[in-house]
C-alpha cells in the first residue's frame, strides 16, 4: 500500500497507522532508542511513576504497541493487578509479545482495538496510559473521553507524547534534528525513510501542551497538568477522575 505521507498527516487514518507500524514494526525499539539517545526508557519510566501504581491496581495502556511500557506497568502493579495493552496493528504487539517478560507476565494481558471505541465497560481501571500515541489519532476527543469513561471514579489518565521545546534556540536545534536526522536513522535502522518523515510533520503539526491541558478539561479531566520533559521534547500530562 501507497501512503503519501500528508495524507496520513492530515487523515490520520487507522489504516495508515496500522501499515505504517506492521511496516516498522521489527525495527521500532531499536530506532525508539537510537532516535532518543537511549533516553526513552527513562520517559517510558516517568510516565510509569506518575501512574502512581499499587500491587493489584488494573491498567489499561493504550497504543500500547511493541509493550514497552505495559510491561513495565505489569511489574508495578505486582501479579495481583492486571494489565491489558491494546493495539490496533497485530504485528506490533507480536513483537511485545516475544518479549521474555511479556510472554511470562501471568496478569498482562492483549486485546485488538483503537482507543476511540474501546471495547470495555465504564469504570473498569484505575489506571489508564498513553505513550507516543495521541498524535497518531485524528480525533483527540474522541479519544480521551474515551480514555475517561473507562476509569474507574478516583482514576488517573496519564500520557506521554513527543513535543515542541519551548525555547526558540532548542525548537530550532529539535525541528533540524527532526527533518535531517531523524529520518536517516529511521532509513538506516528501518530501510524505510516514510514512517520517519510523517512522524517529524506530526510533531510539528502537533496540539501544543496549553491545548492539550484544554483537551483533558474540556472531556472532563480534574486538575489536568503538563510537565516538560527535556524543555518540551517529550510532554508528560496527567488527568483525574473524581466521579
Ligand atoms: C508510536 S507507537 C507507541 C507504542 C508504545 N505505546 C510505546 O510507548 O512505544 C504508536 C502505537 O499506537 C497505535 N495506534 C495507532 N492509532 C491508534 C488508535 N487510534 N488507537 C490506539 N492505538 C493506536 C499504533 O498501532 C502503534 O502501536
Amino acid at each position: 500500500m501507497t501512503i503519501s505521507v500528508g495524507e496520513l498527516v492530515q487523515t490520520k487514518s487507522l489504516q495508515g497507522m496500522q501499515t505504517m507500524f506492521s511496516q516498522i514494526s521489527g525495527r521500532y525499539d531499536h530506532f525508539n532508542r537510537l532516535a532518543t539517545f537511549f533516553q526513552d526508557g527513562a520517559w517510558r519510566d516517568q510516565l510509569v511513576r506518575a501512574a502512581d501504581l499499587r500491587p493489584g491496581m488494573a491498567v489499561l495502556d493504550v497504543g500500547a504497541g511493541t509493550g514497552e511500557v505495559a510491561r513495565r506497568l505489569s511489574r508495578a502493579v505486582t501479579p495481583a493487578g492486571s494489565v491489558v495493552g491494546l493495539d490496533p496493528c497485530a504485528l506490533m504487539v507480536e513483537v511485545a509479545r516475544r518479549k521474555p517478560d511479556v510472554a511470562g507476565a501471568t496478569n498482562l494481558s492483549w486485546v485488538m482495538g483503537q482507543g476511540e471505541h474501546l471495547p470495555f465497560a465504564a469504570g473498569q481501571f484505575d489506571r489508564v496510559t498513553m505513550a507516543f500515541v495521541l498524535r497518531d489519532v485524528p480525533d483527540l476527543n474522541a479519544v480521551l473521553t474515551e480514555l475517561r469513561r473507562v476509569l474507574k471514579p478516583g482514576g488517573r489518565l496519564v500520557i506521554l507524547e513527543t513535543g515542541t521545546p519551548a525555547s526558540s534556540l532548542w525548537r530550532l536545534g529539535h525541528h533540524w534534528y527532526l527533518r535531517r536526522v531523524v529520518p536517516l536513522v529511521g532509513w538506516a535502522v528501518s530501510g524505510l525513510r516514510w514512517p520517519f518523515l510523517y512522524f517529524d510533520q506530526s510533531v510539528r503539526t502537533f496540539a501544543d501542551p496549553t491545548q492539550v491541558v484544554a483537551l483533558l478539561e474540556g472531556v472532563g479531566f480534574a486538575a489536568p497538568s503538563y510537565h516538560a520533559i527535556m524543555g518540551g521534547v517529550v510532554g508528560l500530562y496527567r488527568g483525574e477522575k473524581t466521579t
